[in-house]
C-alpha cells in the first residue's frame, strides 16, 4: 500500500520532467542578430597586416573588402590604418569611390586623411556618418586602388556619437572646403571637430576671466 503514493510522486516527477524538456526544446531558437554594440571599437585596417601596397606584384597586401566584410562598424568606432607612405581618401559618394580618384568631384563627404611625407604612420579616422562609407588609396594617380587598395563599409547606429564626435555635419562647412587635408597623421579629427575644440577653449577661456 506504501508504494502507491511513491508510484504517484515518481509519475508526477516524470511527467514534470517531460513538460520542462517540451517546453525548453519547443521554444525558438533566438534568431542570428549581431551583438548590440556595447563600446566603441578601434579597427585596425587589415589587421596585423596594415595598410599597404605591393609595387612589385601590383597588388594590396591583403583583401581590405573581405577584412572589411569580417567586421561590424558603428558610429563612433574608428578605422585605424597603419601604414607607410600613403594617404586615405575617405567618401560618401559612390561614383567618387569607383572612380578611384577624389579629383572630379565637388561633393563635401570626400577627404584626405593623413599626409605625403614618407615614413611610417598611423592614420585614426573617426566613423562619424551613418549608412555607406568608402575609403581607398589615392596614390599612383588610383592605380593602386584598382588594384584592391579600397574598400566599402556600412556604418551602424551603434551607441551613437560620443560627444567628442557629435559636432555639427560637415555639410555646414563654408564652400572651398571640398576636399579637406588633415594637417597631421597621427590623430584624426575632422576640421570641423578641431573647429568645436577651439570652440570649447574659447569657451573655456571666457569663464575663467
Ligand atoms: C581609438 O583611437 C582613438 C584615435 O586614435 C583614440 O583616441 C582612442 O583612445 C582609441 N581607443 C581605444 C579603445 O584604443
Ligand atoms: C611583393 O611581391 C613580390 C612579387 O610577388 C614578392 O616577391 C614580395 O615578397 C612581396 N613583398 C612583400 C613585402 O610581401
Ligand atoms: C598595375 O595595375 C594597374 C591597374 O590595373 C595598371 O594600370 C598598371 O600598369 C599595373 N602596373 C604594373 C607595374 O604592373
Ligand atoms: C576580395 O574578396 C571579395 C569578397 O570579400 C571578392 O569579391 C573579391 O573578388 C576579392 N578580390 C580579390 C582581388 O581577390
Ligand atoms: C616609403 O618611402 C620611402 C622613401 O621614398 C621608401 O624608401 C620606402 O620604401 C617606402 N615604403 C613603402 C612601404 O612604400
Ligand atoms: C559624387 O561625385 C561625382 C564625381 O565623382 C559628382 O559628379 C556627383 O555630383 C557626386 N555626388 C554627390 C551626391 O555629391
Amino acid at each position: 500500500m506504501a508504494a502507491r503514493p511513491m508510484a504517484n510522486l515518481t509519475a508526477i516527477i516524470l511527467f514534470l520532467l517531460l513538460i520542462t524538456i517540451a517546453a525548453t526544446s519547443a521554444a525558438p531558437a533566438p534568431a542570428p542578430v549581431a551583438p548590440p554594440a556595447t563600446k566603441y571599437i578601434n579597427h585596425t585596417v587589415g589587421g596585423p597586416i596594415g595598410w599597404f601596397f605591393n609595387s612589385t606584384s601590383n597588388t594590396s597586401f591583403t583583401n581590405y573588402s573581405s577584412w572589411a566584410a569580417s567586421q561590424t562598424f558603428n558610429l563612433g568606432d574608428y578605422l585605424v590604418f597603419n601604414t607607410e607612405n600613403q594617404t586615405v581618401i575617405e567618401t560618401q559618394n559612390a561614383t567618387t569611390y569607383r572612380s578611384c580618384t577624389a579629383d572630379d568631384t565637388s561633393d563635401e563627404t570626400t577627404f584626405v586623411w593623413g599626409d605625403d611625407t614618407a615614413g611610417k604612420k598611423t592614420i585614426a579616422v573617426p566613423l562619424v556618418t551613418e549608412g555607406a562609407n568608402y575609403y581607398f588609396s589615392g596614390s599612383g594617380d588610383g592605380q593602386q586602388c584598382q588594384q584592391g587598395m579600397a574598400f566599402a563599409i556600412e556604418v551602424n547606429h551603434g551607441l551613437g556619437l560620443p560627444p567628442i564626435l557629435n559636432q555639427p555635419p560637415l555639410a555646414q562647412s563654408p564652400p572651398g572646403t571640398v576636399v579637406g587635408t588633415e594637417p597631421s597623421g597621427s590623430s584624426g579629427f575632422r576640421s570641423g571637430a578641431s573647429l568645436s575644440g577651439g570652440l570649447l577653449v574659447a569657451f573655456v577661456l571666457v569663464l575663467n576671466v
